[in-house]
């Protein structure tokens, strides 16, 4: 067997073998029963504007390249936050522009200083791109120490850090005038990956400082507040050479065409998405409570999910038996976070369906679907 194993991966190059993948949210079967809260998704659809763009996109023109450099999604998004275009760059989801910033910044052994937890795709990438990691610890209560991880960036000379802000699993925010500090007294890259920032309230983005800084990169995407994962098109504020860097490493037509055009109609539809976003946000706070009142500890999230325990059952057990209700929630097996469920925020009728399946969970009751059988 490990012959074979090893005759598989001989045309592996050394870094793959070793790499560890990322590991994706479950994509369960689905039927008219699941409810799936375990990646993050809207459960709003998307502008309706942008589904009829996409729809007209869909005919003969298929057969032209995409635009390059997406001008005209690029130019909305540009009028839309009032940047210049050039300021802007866009990708094939926002997973597709960090790669990109590996692969244009960071060079082989190069030091990356990220909080732990955070987003579990930034050591891959790392690790994809030979580049070292230094973790810092988040507090007790899960909130990034900017001055501990400042200190480790000096100490390993780091070229980049990465903070998702608000971060994931946890949901927790920072401050952005902490996020200033440290990106003026950081001589490195700072990355801050903003994906769920609009469920964060007014104010709460550090775009305000891109100005002033330029060392910044704040990283967006389409696909959690504009209900868009299914079209992949993420896109990043940043200094023009930044961007101008960022154009020379990615594949010529990285965004098709329909995605393209999509992204463009939602973004000058905005206010679609900021309805639903306040909708998120109403119900995250609804269903916080009652977690609470269920004896469960939440932290305080700025994100569309919650992370949350309970101290008389343990996460996995919890999550193998919402799964018997056909409720997918995500769970991390790993130091800290293992005892915590990661819940995305559904519409007030699926947070309610869950809680009932809480309910029976920790009464010890049976699952839903298997009452009344023998
Ligand atoms: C913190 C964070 N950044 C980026 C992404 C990826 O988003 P996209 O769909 O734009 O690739 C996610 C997805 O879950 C995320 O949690």
């Amino acid at each position: 067997m490990k012959e074979e194993i090893a005759r598989e991966t001989r045309f592996w190059n050394v870094r793959l073998r070793s790499m560890h993948a990322y590991q994706p949210g479950e994509q369960p079967k689905f039927s008219p029963q699941t409810l799936k809260l375990n990646t993050n998704e809207n459960p709003y659809p998307p502008s309706p504007k942008a589904i009829r763009a996409m729809r007209q996109a869909i005919g003969a023109d298929l057969r032209l390249y995409p635009p390059a450099d997406w001008q005209s999604l690029r130019q909305a998004i540009g009028e839309e936050y009032d940047v210049s275009p050039a300021q802007v760059f866009c990708g094939n989801g926002s997973d597709e522009v960090l790669s990109l910033i590996f692969r244009s910044f960071m060079n082989e052994g190069d030091l990356l200083v990220l909080a732990y937890p955070t987003y579990s795709l930034y050591p891959v990438l790392a690790e994809a791109n030979g580049c070292r990691t230094a973790w810092v610890d988040t507090r007790e209560d899960f909130s990034i120490d900017p001055d501990a991880m400042l200190a480790e960036a000096r100490t390993g000379e780091a070229r980049m850090a990465i903070i998702a802000n608000p971060n994931a699993p946890t949901g927790m925010l920072l401050d952005k005038k902490q996020i200033r500090e440290f990106a003026e007294r950081f001589n490195g890259l700072v990355v801050v990956d903003e994906a769920y920032i609009d469920f964060a309230g007014e104010g709460a983005s550090c775009f305000s400082e891109l100005g002033a800084l330029d060392n910044l990169i704040i990283l967006r995407t389409f696909s959690k507040s504009f209900s868009l994962c299914g079209i992949r098109v993420g896109y990043a504020f940043a200094a023009p050479i930044l961007v101008e860097g960022l154009m020379a490493m990615k594949d010529s037509y990285n965004i098709d065409r329909a995605a393209q055009i999509g992204a463009e109609a939602a973004i000058r539809d905005i206010a679609w998405m900021r309805k639903n976003a306040a909708r998120i946000c109403k119900t995250r706070a609804k269903f916080t409570q009652a977690l609470c009142a269920r004896g469960f500890e939440t932290l305080p999230s700025a994100g569309n999910f919650v992370f949350t325990r309970h101290p008389k059952i343990s996460a996995a057990e919890l999550q193998s038996r919402l799964q018997q209700e056909e409720i997918y929630v995500r769970h991390f097996e790993a130091r800290r976070v293992s005892e915590y469920l990661r819940i995305s925020i559904g519409t007030d009728k699926d947070m309610t369906r869950l809680t009932g399946a809480l309910d029976r969970a920790l009464n010890g009751s049976a699952p839903e679907h298997s009452r009344g059988r023998a």
